[in-house]
């Protein structure tokens, strides 16, 4: 069972279709990333999730469990990290906490262990100055302490590095790697080298629908996203080869660069061999998430 399943979900603001039959579906113990430009939708997901958006169409349901709207049942199983995150200001992060847990009902005498973990686990545990003066780091690193506190079967984070510097974003996404031991995590981005960093599994979400969803390993593998790069010793080959092929291009090394398509490389492979030329380097490269994302979300 999967801690997630979204199921042809769309969603309207007035005439606007934001969402349209999006499906996705989030397996446990996944770091997920859920990525998409400014105004995709991702953020109108994640409230539907909470049932605090109303669908027009869809299912959705969390931990085998149907999420309705304007009720909480389900959000006993989701941790949630808004995009902003707000906070009693006047409070050290212990006693913020503490609070939240209270009034979470967690039983007192597991309060204090639970919340000192969790500051230690978000490096905030010998933080004793009032959350105002926190810089944006460690409040979303108290935010996700915070979202944590009721050990939540899927913890979905609203960009939870998108406004941090790269220290910042470095220590957000190894707090995540660490709370994938205990949960499942879903959170939204548009930064493509933070999810080829820590997730397990990834969507693309373009004019609310999903147009590529997996795992990292598998995007990697796609036949689509792997590139060759030759070298050969003689400029004249070079042209030779340009001109017997089309799909490739020169790169300012002056090396043929192309994508493995309808059995491309096994193609020039024979040539070279029927023609003998000297080959000076084939390189296989990866392309980046990044490309492939820019790809599927073409216009
Ligand atoms: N309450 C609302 N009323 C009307 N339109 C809305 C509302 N909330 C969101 N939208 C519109 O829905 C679209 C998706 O917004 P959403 O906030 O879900 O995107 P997002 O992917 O989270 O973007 P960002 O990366 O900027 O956070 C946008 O065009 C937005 O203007
Ligand atoms: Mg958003």
């Amino acid at each position: 069972m999967d801690a997630l399943t979204i199921t042809n979900l769309t969603k309207k603001f007035g005439d606007k279709t934001v969402l349209d039959k999006l499906n996705l579906s989030v397996p446990k113990h996944s770091i997920f990333g859920f990525v998409g430009k400014n105004g995709a939708g991702k953020t109108t997901t994640m409230k539907t999730v909470l049932g605090l958006l109303k669908p027009d169409e869809g299912r959705i349901t969390v931990a085998g469990e149907r999420v309705v709207y304007g009720q909480t049942k389900t959000n006993r199983h989701i941790g949630y990290l808004p995009d902003v995150p707000e906070f009693y200001s006047y409070m050290t992060p212990y006693e913020y906490l503490a609070f939240c847990g209270k009034i979470s009902e967690i039983p007192a005498k597991d309060l204090k262990s639970r919340c000192c973990g969790l500051l230690e686990l978000v490096g905030l545990k010998n933080e004793k100055h009032r959350i105002k003066g926190f810089s944006r780091g460690m409040k979303q690193r108290l935010g996700i302490a915070q979202a944590l506190l009721n050990r939540p079967k899927l913890l979905i984070c609203d960009e939870p590095t998108s406004a941090l510097d790269p220290v910042g974003r470095k220590e957000i996404l190894d707090i995540l790697l660490l709370a994938k031991e205990q949960t499942t995590i879903l959170f939204s981005t548009h930064i493509l080298s933070d999810v080829e960093r820590i997730c397990t599994d990834a969507a693309f979400l373009d004019k609310g629908t999903i147009v590529l969803q997996g795992s990292v390993s598998g995007m990697r593998n796609l036949n689509s996203s792997k590139k060759y790069v030759l070298e050969l010793a003689d400029r004249k080959d070079t042209e030779k080869i340009m001109q017997a092929f089309t799909g490739l291009t020169l790169n300012q090394n002056h090396e043929l660069v192309f994508r493995e398509e309808s059995g491309l490389l096994f193609s020039i492979l024979h040539f070279i061999a029927e023609q003998k030329i000297p080959v000076q380097k084939l390189e296989h490269m990866e392309i980046p998430l990044e490309d492939l994302f820019l790809e599927v979300t073409k216009p």
